[in-house]
């Protein structure tokens, strides 16, 4: 669209008929000398298919405008552009392709500026880097995010970024994928100015004038020698990469395809650049980043609580000081929260200050929170007191007592006694009945189960479990606080265990069968290491401490269903005192101090002698047959937890295990895992584990159902309609 500003207003219609639909477009509007070109495609400004037919004619437009000596891009809204269209993707791409577009701009006889407020990522970044000038406004952010997506730059990031901002700065971008601000993009050399201008528009159009004014020169990126650089510095970065990637292709490609800049042409580098983009495109990693990308916007939208709003959330109590008590507290004094922590005595309240004093401290240390905000926590934020009287004007209350359902029900007794009305009373339980702990109140429309992981102050992911009474209010209070203390919530029905702990207990249960039927709990830890978890299932166990899980089994032995295969492994461990780490033994041995371990051999003896007793014939698994029968377990669970609507969709699991188990989301979580496995591989392992164990080995109705309508994980996301990803897939 042309718009000539003081003139009779004349339209041209860019939009190019596509059988492709998309709302964005791109207009073109003279001001005085100057060509102002927005683009429009809210809510990011995506350079999707419209966008780039669209800028392709307004270039074209610019170098026919006599009129016109110099050209502004800027974005509509409250970004430049984001980049490409994540969700085009799994379509074959369409012409003009992103690199030409940038090709276009780059070859215009007139300058061509960017003006970037808000993010340039991406695509938008690299369309900014193809321009001969870019100016940022105060606030601004830069940066190529693609690693994040299983890709690299495709539109020449990985061949111009090093020529404006040298190798050792594209090294760093572009594999971390983390966005810069405007100043140390200045001082990088990828922005030309830093404008005191807060409007984009105004900004650009003051730099064009100075361009046309002093008649600059055009500084063509890909035209900049590539500085001199030892290759050693690319086989440092690959080495440092591929040990932090744990199997992800992304980051170690992205070092690749920098190195490429600084050993052939301009030309050669973008080819090969456009070659290895095409093939990670298409790839399972890519496939399972932008699911994970696109669940996790979908995981607070929720019919329930759509135009729900939240209850007022100033302060919150936390009952019981202890480790998951001390750490939601921190969690949430270090959002601007205000906490009052109740204890049994003042020697309790003394080690909860001590534990909170003590995250506090290692947040200031690691730069996370200031000296000033930690003062203020210790002299304003935080009440300490043994007396429940003192919520009685708290907004939300977390209880974090021992996991006893009668210590539970006591509390929240008390809870219904001095907290105000509207309250939102909430419990930390991990795996006790939450309609129980509601019916001992007069209110179980204000109770729910709020689920943190440890340490609380750390780990992202928060189970928001719904009782059958809770309000929608309540549980989007619950996401609320999840969204204040920067965690990724989930909703998550009441059943032993929710999503994550009731998932885990099978796939642990698994591991420890094929122990003693084939294997051992180390050769278990190597495969889900190499499988891209950060721990094995047994040295996360050392972690939590085994005594735990073993006083879970005493606790659950009288309902214990006789039909369910018994290993007595871990017990005998735990009876000889070996609880993990905090003894210095456990499944490994640990120096003093040391967190990782060397394999204890004792236990494969006591394992041998469990075998004995059971006269099990050990038979070697094969690493891959190990995986299978591990995940088939994990996805089995799983797909009952959907079937139950205790996960409300498949990408609500996979953004449990991954956020809260160490699921690498390079492969998506374990729903998305299965369908690129293939439902009906895991249904067949499933059957065959069964010929031995059909007691543990159930197939989930929704799996026998998916298989036999020929249907997928993501197919289920797509019918509750809020997996942009998958809905793509749907119309592709
Ligand atoms: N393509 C398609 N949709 C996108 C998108 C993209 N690049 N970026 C964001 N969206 C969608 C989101 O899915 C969301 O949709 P929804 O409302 O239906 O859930 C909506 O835009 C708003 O996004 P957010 O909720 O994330 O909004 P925020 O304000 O919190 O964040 C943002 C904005 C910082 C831009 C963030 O969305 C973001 O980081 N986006 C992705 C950026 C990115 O990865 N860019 C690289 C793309 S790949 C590429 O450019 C390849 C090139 O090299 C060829
Ligand atoms: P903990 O034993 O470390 O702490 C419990 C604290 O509660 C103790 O300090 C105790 O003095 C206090 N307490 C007991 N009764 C009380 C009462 N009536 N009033 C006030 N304080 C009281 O236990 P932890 O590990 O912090 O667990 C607490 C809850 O969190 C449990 O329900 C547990 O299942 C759950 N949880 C634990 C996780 C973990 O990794 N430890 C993870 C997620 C949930």
């Amino acid at each position: 669209m042309i718009v000539r500003r003081g003139s009779a207003l004349c339209l041209r219609e860019f939009r190019v008929s596509s059988s492709f639909k998309s709302s964005g477009r791109v207009s073109y509007e003279l001001r005085g000398d100057i060509a102002v070109m927005t683009v429009s495609n809210a809510p990011v400004n995506a350079l999707s298919l419209a966008i780039r037919q669209d800028l392709t004619a307004c270039i074209k437009q610019f170098e026919e405008d006599d009129a016109a000596k110099a050209a502004v891009i800027v974005g509509e809204g409250k970004v430049f552009i984001a980049g490409a269209d994540i969700r085009e993707f799994k379509r074959p791409a369409t012409e003009p392709h992103l690199p030409d577009v940038i090709d276009q701009i780059e070859s215009c006889s007139k300058p061509v500026i960017a003006a970037i407020h808000g993010v340039a990522l991406g695509g938008g970044l690299e369309v900014a880097l193809g321009c001969h000038f870019r100016v940022g406004v105060p606030g601004a952010k830069v940066g190529l995010p693609e690693v994040h997506l299983g890709i690299i730059p495709g539109a020449g990031g990985t061949q111009r970024l090093p020529r404006l901002a040298g190798f050792e700065k594209a090294l760093e971008m572009i594999p971390s994928g983390a966005p810069i601000g405007v100043e140390a993009a200045k001082t990088a050399g990828i922005l030309d100015e830093v404008s005191e201008e807060a409007d984009a528009v105004a900004a650009g159009l003051a730099f064009a004038r100075s361009v046309i004014d002093n008649g600059t020169a055009l500084r063509r990126s890909s035209e900049i020698a590539v500085p001199a650089v030892d290759p050693k510095v690319f086989a440092d970065a690959k080495a440092a990469v591929t040990r932090r990637a744990r199997g992800q292709r992304s980051p170690v490609a992205c070092v690749e395809a920098i190195e490429i800049a600084s050993q052939t042409s301009f030309a050669d580098g973008m080819a090969k650049e456009r070659e290895m983009f095409m093939e990670l495109k298409t790839s399972a990693q890519h496939r399972a980043l932008a699911h994970a990308f696109f669940s996790d916007r979908a995981l607070s939208k929720l019919p329930e609580i759509e135009g729900i709003a939240a209850r007022q959330l100033k302060s919150i109590g936390v009952i019981g000081g202890g480790t998951m008590g001390a750490g939601i507290a921190t969690g949430a004094l270090m959002n601007g929260l205000s906490v009052t922590l109740i204890e049994r005595d003042d020697d309790a309240l003394g080690r909860a200050k001590a534990t909170i004093a003590k995250n506090t401290g290692g947040a200031v240390k690691k730069g996370k929170l200031s000296a000033e905000q930690e003062q203020r926590i210790f002299e304003e934020a935080l009440v300490l007191s043994t007396d429940y009287a003192s919520l009685s004007d708290v907004d939300l209350v977390v209880e974090a007592v021992f996991e006893d359902i009668e210590v539970k029900k006591q509390v929240f007794e008390k809870l219904d006694e001095v907290c105000k009305d509207g309250a939102v009373l909430a419990t930390n339980t991990s795996y006790l009945d939450v309609n129980a702990i509601a019916a001992v109140t007069k209110r179980p429309q204000d109770v729910i189960g709020l689920h943190f992981f440890s340490p609380a102050h750390i780990m992202k992911l928060l189970e928001v479990v719904v009782a059958d009474k809770t309000a929608p209010d309540v549980i989007a209070t619950g996401f609320q606080l999840g969204k204040i203390m920067r965690k990724v919530a989930v909703r998550a029905g009441v059943c032993d265990g929710f999503i994550g702990n009731r998932i885990l207990a099978t796939y642990r249960a698994a591991a420890d069968a094929i122990v003693v039927d084939a294997s051992s709990p180390f050769e278990v830890d190597e495969v889900m290491l190499e499988f891209g978890f950060p721990m094995g299932p047994y040295a996360v166990s050392d972690l939590a401490g085994l005594d735990i899980g073993w006083a879970t089994r005493k606790r659950k032995a009288p309902t214990r269903d006789p039909h369910e295969r018994y290993f007595t492994f871990a017990d005998r461990m735990c009876e000889q005192g070996w609880f993990g780490q905090k003894t210095g033994k456990g499944y490994y041995v640990y120096e003093e101090g040391a967190r990782k371990g060397v394999p204890n051999p004792a236990v494969l003896e006591i394992v041998t002698e469990e075998r004995k007793e059971k006269q099990i014939n050990a038979k070697k698994l094969e690493k891959t047959q190990i995986l299978a029968r591990y995940m088939a377990a994990m996805v089995n669970e799983a797909a009952k937890v959907v079937e139950e609507g205790i996960a409300l969709r498949p990408l609500d699991v996979d953004m449990t295990l991954i956020y809260g188990y160490g699921f690498p989301r390079w492969r998506g979580g374990p729903m998305q895992y299965a369908d690129e496995v293939g439902l009906e591989t895991i249904l067949n392992n499933i059957k065959e584990n069964a010929k031995e164990d059909a007691y543990f080995w159930q197939p989930a109705k929704l799996l026998e159902q998916l298989v036999a309508t020929g249907r997928t994980f993501a197919d289920l996301n797509a019918a509750q309609g809020n997996n942009s990803a998958t809905k793509a897939h749907e119309s592709a």
